[in-house]
């Protein structure tokens, strides 16, 4: 069984996993808390913890794992998107373990990898993974994708976003509130108590398949201001309602492009994958829409939803059995 060492550090999340076969070994993920006080992340204090953190991450994953490293068969690791200091953090302790080893290392993208998440397997669960060609919607902090997955490698992007991500929009939003960084989960779990059809939100439109979600942000904030002169407490007031109307129109927005691209492409088995992926309400919705349109639907283990390795070491198994390896002197992409 191929045995992958999967390492990930595009973002604030520092990530080694180790996988034999489809099967998950280990998934160490260090978060860094210190971004908290900023409201975002801060992209040097990211590479610096990066840093700090990678061998003892890399060294507890290879220990859960009961791998030895000489039987490893690749080091897989995230050669972008991402910010250029976190990424090379990544992509040199990768370099460096090959170099001295002699183990080949194969370039993972890093939204690749968020989609082929569907395709790993738990010790004690097995995966129920989606047949080839399905849909993703892949919604992340940096990108909103719908993606037709012909194959394991062979995507393809029909709708994308043309302004800011679905993520960006919950942590936006719930910037202006005055809600912690990341905003996303507060409000999911924020909306649980709200009504959602408290407030009505604009609900920007885009051409085809594509999406737009930088409108919500503004008529979010000036609501919010029209309001707050009347009543300065509005916000507290209204917190749970705010939430769970916000996010009722980000989902509505999300699902109803991913309908139409059902219905264009005849597609029925249809996946969501990337951070906002962990959203509640998004999952509840698409299981419902899927029920309604006959479709097979897919979400993946929360662990996987956010930043993680294991999703870069399948997609690593994946190249491995195309012999897709990468070069020593590969260098690290912020887009790609
Ligand atoms: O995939 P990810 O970890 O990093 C990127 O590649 O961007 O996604 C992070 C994004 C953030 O915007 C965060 O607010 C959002 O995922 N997120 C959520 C939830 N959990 C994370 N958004 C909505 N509801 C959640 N439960
Ligand atoms: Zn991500």
């Amino acid at each position: 069984m191929i045995k992958i060492l999967g390492i990930e550090s595009s973002c604030d999340d520092t990530s080694a996993a180790v996988t034999c076969g489809r099967t998950l070994l280990s998934n160490v993920i260090a978060s860094q808390k210190v971004h908290e006080k900023y409201g975002g992340v801060i992209p040097e204090l990211a590479s610096r913890v990066h840093q700090q953190n990678i061998i003892p991450v890399v060294d507890a994953a290879l220990r859960e794992s009961g791998v030895e490293k000489s039987d490893l068969d690749a080091i897989a690791y995230t050669r972008g998107p991402g910010l250029m200091g976190s990424l090379l953090v990544g992509v040199s302790f990768a370099k460096g373990l090959a170099a001295s080893t002699g183990i080949p290392l194969i370039e993972v993208n890093h939204l690749q990898g968020h989609v082929l998440s569907h395709f790993l397997e738990d010790v004690n669960t097995p995966a129920s993974s989606p047949a080839l060609p399905f849909l993703c919607l892949l919604v992340s902090g940096g990108h909103t994708q719908i993606i037709v997955v012909k194959d394991y490698l062979d995507f393809e992007i029909i709708g994308e976003t043309i302004d800011d991500a679905a993520g960006e929009a919950f942590d936006k939003c719930a910037k202006v509130m005055g809600l912690p960084y990341p905003g996303g989960p507060v409000i999911d779990s924020l909306a649980k108590a709200g009504n959602p059809r408290a407030f009505v939100f604009a609900k920007p439109r885009a051409p085809e398949l594509n999406y737009s979600f930088s409108g919500l942000k503004t008529s979010f904030l000036y609501f919010l201001q029209k309001q707050i002169a009347d009543n300065p407490s509005f916000i507290a007031e209204n917190k749970a309602d705010l939430c769970a109307s916000l996010q009722e129109t980000i989902i509505s927005i999300l699902m109803s492009q991913l309908i139409k691209a059902a219905k264009i492409t005849g597609i029925t088995d249809v996946a969501i994958a990337g951070g906002v992926s962990a959203n509640s309400g998004l999952g509840e919705r698409l299981r419902n829409e899927g029920r309604k349109y006959g479709w097979n639907v897919f979400i993946p283990q929360r662990k996987f939803t956010t930043d993680n390795a294991a999703m870069i070491a399948i997609t690593g198994y994946f190249k491995y059995q195309q012999s897709l390896f990468s070069a020593l002197d590969a260098v690290p992409l912020a887009r790609m």
